[in-house]
């Protein structure tokens, strides 16, 4: 059974996780709006990727015995001033959600719940890559920014992002 003060917390974890959701499809619709198909496709996998990460912890509080209480979604930014401040708007973003997964880490210790902590190295090491992505891109974005060439490059190589479901998340 999931202590009172982590199954609060794992909820609060959905909730974020739908925002991240929420967010990046905002982010595609706004590189719709500018014509970046790749650049919305990018989006549009992490939108994806984002509702796995909900569903993981949606599974995980019921497979505990507790109850999922889903919350209001706040409204998202839906205006970026180039795909440089989008991104950086996304490590920004990401660099959030590692502090609230370290901050149920250090729950689950404090509480001594070996099943919960073990449950969240997946996510320690998945916002080591979440963070690393953004990166990269915000990168090949600044070597790129006097060069529409380059963007248009950059594009393309975000348009060959496909998604690929974990094993162990029914979709
Ligand atoms: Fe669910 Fe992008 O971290």
């Amino acid at each position: 059974m999931l202590d009172e003060k982590m199954e609060k917390a794992l909820n609060e974890q959905i909730n974020a996780e739908i925002y991240s959701a929420y967010l990046y499809l905002s982010m595609s619709a706004y590189f719709e709006s500018v014509n970046l198909k790749g650049f919305a496709n990018w989006m549009r996998i992490q939108v994806m990727e984002e509702q796995t990460h909900a569903k993981k912890f949606y599974d995980y509080v019921i497979d505990r015995g507790g109850r999922v209480l889903l919350s209001e979604i706040k409204a998202p930014p839906t205006e970026w001033d180039s795909p440089l401040a989008a991104f950086e708007a996304v490590l920004e973003h990401e660099r959030l959600v590692t502090s609230l997964i370290n901050g149920l880490v250090d729950l689950a210790v404090e509480l001594r719940d070996h099943a919960t902590n073990s449950f969240l190295k997946w996510f320690i090491d998945e916002q080591v890559e979440e963070e690393a992505s953004a990166d990269e891109i915000i990168q090949s974005l600044k070597l790129n920014e006097n060069n529409p060439g380059g963007l248009f490059m950059i594009d393309k190589d975000l348009a060959q992002r496909t998604f690929l479901p974990p094993q162990d998340v029914t979709i």
